[in-house]
This record gives structure tokens, sequence and C-alpha cells, in this order.
């Protein structure tokens, strides 16, 4: 997807611009072209001479140089790119390119341009969190600047928190995903995804059943995450009040035995996203309703199949990467581990829906991705946006370009 590709890199000031000249190496060994626009400040971090040999071209560095004004003219510069990727993106090129200011080659080129821009943001966690950087990033999101991390870990100051540049394969990643997009393809496409989503209801008799407070948003919006990567997805759902997702095939089930089967029905997958809050019991059906007196009776529960563990179970069917959710109201990050073990799953999504978290039912979820490499904690996100950053992180998984 990035073989022909013409990349203008903007390189400013900060630490991450040490992971430049490998960036370029990966653009460069996918097909792309790489030229270089190197700040005042990035130059104390990384050499031009450097850039230059590892891109094979002429890395520029001043506004009012005769030479490359002769040579290539700003204006051409910025034009005679596919993408312009500002990688590391500091705190205050944001502020610059969300005000408007072209006081050097860089922030020109960027405001002469009429071509995508991305930026892969690298800064203190204190600067990343500052309210005057965040309102730059919503206003550079708002004209259609794509955003790549930052992610969270340990910062060049000493402190952690998020602010490290993504790392180079998922910039890679989301140069590729920019491009399979403008071809009308997803990173997603050709992969089949089952998701779960919303409650089971379990009757005990014709007029009664056992459910739970689940509403389906978070597992409906993994659902439409998916498509719009490209996914074809199956959404099995349990009764709820949300819409089907546009191009998600949808089976409406009831109970945790029909959901199961409709699973192993749209087996074989690549993708299993298990967000259905299934009850974990079903009473012995009566046919006739209950007598109040018939307490007893109404709660003769037999245990349901874990329908996670069935599809994650190992063998030829089973799909290449299984997401677990985990809702917990104490030990969250402990037993989301036991889970990810015992179910067999390659992710765990785990959500303290404690009361007074209001995970069931409302728009945000606090969650923390559980794998066999570690714990991420997530901000506070709305379903829509953990759907999406699972689904990313999903493609970045299968597609480990
Ligand atoms: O629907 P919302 O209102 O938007 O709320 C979202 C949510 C809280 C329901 C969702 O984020 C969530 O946490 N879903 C999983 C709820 C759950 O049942 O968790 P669990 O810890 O009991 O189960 C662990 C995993 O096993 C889950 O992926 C579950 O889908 C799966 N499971 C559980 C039991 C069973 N019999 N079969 C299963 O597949």
């Amino acid at each position: 997807m990035l073989e022909n590709r013409r990349i203008l890199l903007i390189v400013s000031g900060g630490i991450a611009a040490v992971k430049v000249p490998d960036l370029i190496r990966r653009l460069r060994e996918r097909g792309a072209s790489v030229r270089c626009i190197l700040t005042k400040s990035g130059a104390e971090f990384v050499t031009p001479l450097t850039l230059a040999s590892l891109s094979g071209e002429k890395v520029y560095q001043d506004l009012f140089s005769l030479t490359d004004e002769a040579e290539m003219g700003h204006i051409r510069l910025s034009r005679e790119a596919d993408i312009i990727l500002v990688a590391p993106a500091t705190a205050n090129i944001m502020a610059k390119m969300a005000a408007g200011l072209a006081d050097d080659l860089a922030t020109t080129a960027l405001l002469a341009t009429d071509k995508p821009v991305m930026i892969a943001p690298a800064m203190n966690v204190m600067m990343w969190t500052h309210p005057a950087t965040q309102a730059n990033l919503q206003t550079l999101q708002s004209r259609e600047v794509k955003v790549v991390g930052p992610s969270a870990g340990d910062l060049a100051c000493g402190e952690v928190g998020n602010g490290r540049m993504a790392e180079v394969p998922e910039i890679i990643a989301a140069l590729t995903r920019f491009f399979q997009k403008s071809e009308g393809q997803g990173p997603l496409t050709g992969l089949k995804a089952i998701v779960t989503s919303g409650p089971t209801h379990e009757p005990i008799d014709p007029v009664r059943y056992i459910a739970n407070r689940s509403s389906g948003k978070q597992g409906h919006a993994v659902a439409t995450a998916l498509a719009h990567m490209g996914a074809q997805v199956t959404l099995v759902s349990g009764p709820t009040h949300e819409a089907d997702p546009d191009g998600v095939k949808v089976v409406h089930v009831e109970t945790a035995r029909q959901m199961m089967k409709a699973c192993s029905d749209a087996l074989p997958a690549d993708i299993v996203v298990a967000a259905a809050a299934v009850a974990d019991w079903a009473p012995a059906v009566k046919d006739q309703k209950l007598k109040k007196g018939d307490a007893a009776a109404a709660l003769n529960l037999s245990e349901n199949p874990d329908i996670l563990a069935a599809l994650a179970q190992a063998g030829p069917t089973r799909p290449k990467l299984v997401v677990g959710f985990a809702a917990e109201t104490t030990n969250l990050i402990e037993s989301a581990k036991a889970k990810l073990t015992k179910k067999n799953c390659d992710w765990i999504v785990a959500n303290d829906v404690s009361k007074g978290t209001g995970v069931f039912g409302g728009d945000t979820n606090t969650v923390h991705l559980v794998t066999a490499k570690g714990v991420e904690d997530w901000p506070t996100l709305s379903k829509r946006a953990v759907a999406e950053r699972l689904a990313e992180r999903i493609a970045t998984a299968l597609n480990p370009s």
C-alpha cells in the first residue's frame, strides 16, 4: 500500500526524532519515497546528513535559501507529496499549525499544502494534557488532520504518562490505513468478524425471564467500527434498543444457547469480539406461568455454554484474534487476567461495572486492555471511541506491516 507513495516528512524538535531514521528506513523498504524537512530544533536531535543518507534525498531546512527555492520552492515541496507526516510533532508545531503560523520552512509548507496531513505527537505528559494542546489537537482534527498516538509509557523527561510518540510500526500502519481508505478499502477488508452484543434473556416461564442491564451500546459500536475498517461483520445481538448498524449482518437472539448457535453458524471467522453480557445460568423453562408459591422451581438453574471459551478453543476453526470483555466489580485486572487464560482469549477488555460507574447502559467506558504482554490503561472514552480504538488495535495486530 505504501509502494510509490511520496511522503513529505517534517521532523520537529523532540527526543522522539531519534526514531525517525528507522521510520525512513521502514518506509523506503515498503517502496515509499521520503523527502524530509528538518526544523531548527529537530536538527538538535538528528542530523541532516543522517536523514539525507537514509532518504536518498536532499534535506530541506531553510525557508530563505536561495538555492533551495530555486531548485524546489516551498510551495512545490508541499504539493509534490501524497501526504505530509509530522513526526515527531511537538506541542509547539501543533500550536503553530492550529494558529496558522508560518515562520519557518516546516510551518510554511504545512500552511501552503493542499495535501492530507498526519501528525505523530510526542511531548511531556503535562504538555500533552494541557488544555492549550488539547484545544489545538481538536482544532487540527476538525480540519481533518490525522493523528497517530501518542501512547502512554516512560517519557524521556523521566515522567510517566501519555506523550510517547507512536512506535514506527504504528505510524506505518496508520499511513497504510490512510492510503487503503483513500482507495475505498479498509485494513480489515477480506476478514470476517463475529461480534456479540447486548444481554441475553433466559426465560423462566412464558412471561418471565432473567436478564441484565446491558444496552448493547458497546458491542454494537465495536461491530460498526470493524465494519468501517472493511471487515465483514456478523453481529449476534441479544434483545436491545440499539438500531442494527449499517453494513453489518445482524442475527437477533434471545438466549445464551441461541447466541452460541448463531456464533457457531457464523464460523469460520478471523476475529471474535465478545462484548455481550451473557447470562451464566438459565432456569429450566416452565411451559405454564408459575404460581406465587413456586419460587424454588423458578430458580432451578443450569449453567449456560461459555460462548467466548467455545469460540477460542484451539483447533482448525479458531479465529486469528479472539477478544473477550470482562465486566467486574472487584479485582478488575486480576479477574480479567484469569479470564484471559481460562477462556484461551488473545485479549480481554476489562471494564469496572461497579455501581456508580454507569457502564452498563451508559455512553462512556473506562477500559483496560489486558494481553499476554501486559495491561494498557485507556482513558475514559465514549463507547464509540473505545470501539474505534479497539478496531485500530485489531487492524494493527492482524496487519503488522
Ligand atoms: O451493553 P452496554 O450497556 O454498552 O455495556 C457494555 C458491557 C458492560 C456489557 C461490556 O462492556 C462488557 O463488559 N461485556 C461483557 C460482559 C460480561 O458478561 O462479562 P463477563 O466478565 O461475565 O464475561 C467475560 C466474557 O465471556 C465476555 O466477553 C462475555 O461476553 C463472555 N461470556 C460470558 C459468559 C458466557 N456464558 N458466554 C460468554 O461468551
